[in-house]
């Protein structure tokens, strides 16, 4: 089946969606998506931000759709053409459902652990308007502890349902839910609960905002001051890669996570052992920096780009004592193999 989109043309097997013709033809075209997952099944239709114009439905009934559709659970069809980031109520509308999500989600991303890795805070970066026209008082839960390892933060939901599905699909025994209707709809585990599960973890990757967060790694660092590395270990729990990227700071790990994709998706699922309990750097085999595509304030400043040399005219008082801290955001923790270093030289890595 032949699918256009943006003027840009692909085949596409019976079965895929409009987003994932999209991701296939990559760049700008991309809807934004914050509640579909590939590795989820069912996921996708909640949060409409992947919202596409279907401007000619088929070549057997070219007419369009008249509504926008979500890409995400939109078939393709043989001769469909779509407007994405080429439509002006496209773009409209993806401004609308930004402004529709921050209605509720505090705007706390300078003390937010999931800040620089927010989906949130890239669409609205892209997206957000600079004024609110909301007067009544944002929507708040009483804070709920959910146990050892994953900190709860209830105010910044945005209702996606993917840490929903990650305890469906890949836990024995799923002990939180949405609960609630209507604004009252909230993320939360049926009687005060700790979710213990060995890949309960994964939620955290998951989610979208900075709703579930790492206690382990809780207040420690902003992101975009760790450098992350892919590291394995021999990991013995089933169903467990073992593959990780681990987030330094010099040479102390202070976050593991599942490696992330271009489009912030996990490519494969780890157990708790592995996030939560080795924080050891002799606990893996440290392969080499792990490479982002997608822009992200992660990027900014780090491994991944050109090299420069940043003057800031800084009082020289303020410095005093970070020196040690500046070696460790800006060098290379772990000694790279020949090839590798050849390139971070030329910035380029
Ligand atoms: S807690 Fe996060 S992953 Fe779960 S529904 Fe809310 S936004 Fe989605
Ligand atoms: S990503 Fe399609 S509706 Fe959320």
């Amino acid at each position: 089946m032949k699918v256009t989109i943006d003027g840009q043309s692909i085949e596409v097997e019976p079965g895929t969606t409009i987003l994932q013709a999209a991701r296939m033809i990559g760049g700008e075209s991309v809807p934004p998506a914050m509640c579909y997952y590939s590795k989820l099944k069912g996921s996708g239709g909640k949060c409409r931000c992947c919202l596409v114009e279907v401007a000619k439905g088929s070549e057997a009934d070219p007419r369009p759709m008249p509504k926008l559709m979500a890409s995400c659970v939109t078939g393709c069809m043989d001769g469909m053409e779509v407007n994405s980031k080429s439509s002006e109520r496209v773009r409209e509308a993806r401004q609308s459902v930004t402004e529709f999500l921050l209605i509720n989600h505090p705007l706390d991303c300078p003390v937010c652990d999931q800040a620089g890795e927010c989906d949130l805070q890239d669409l609205s970066f892209e997206h957000g308007k600079s004024k609110t026209r909301f007067i009544e008082e944002k929507r708040t839960f009483e804070p709920e502890d959910i146990g050892p390892n994953i900190q709860l933060h209830m105010n910044r939901c945005i209702l996606c349902y993917r840490c929903v599905m990650v305890a469906d699909q890949l836990t024995d025994e799923r002990v939180h839910g949405v609960m609630d209707r209507g604004d009252h709809s909230n993320i939360s585990t049926c009687i005060s609960k700790a979710i213990d599960n060995e890949f309960s973890g994964n939620m955290i990757d998951v989610c979208p905002v900075g709703a579930l967060t790492d206690k382990t790694f809780r207040f420690k660092s902003r992101v975009w001051f760790n450098k992350p590395y892919n590291a394995h270990r021999e990991c013995t729990t089933p169903g467990c890669c073992g593959k990780t990227t681990v987030w330094m700071f010099g040479d102390e790990i202070q976050r593991v996570t599942g490696r992330k994709d271009v489009y912030h998706e996990v490519e494969e699922f780890i157990c708790n052992e592995c996030r939560f309990d080795h924080k050891d750097p002799a606990d893996w085999v440290i392969e080499g920096p792990r490479e982002f595509d997608k822009d992200s304030v992660i990027n900014q400043n780090n491994y991944t780009q050109k090299l420069e040399t940043v003057h800031i005219a800084t009082e020289e008082g303020i410095l005093k004592g970070r020196d040690q801290d500046r070696k460790k955001i800006s060098m290379p923790a772990i000694p790279l193999d020949k090839e590798q270093e050849e390139i971070f030289k030329k910035g380029n890595l």
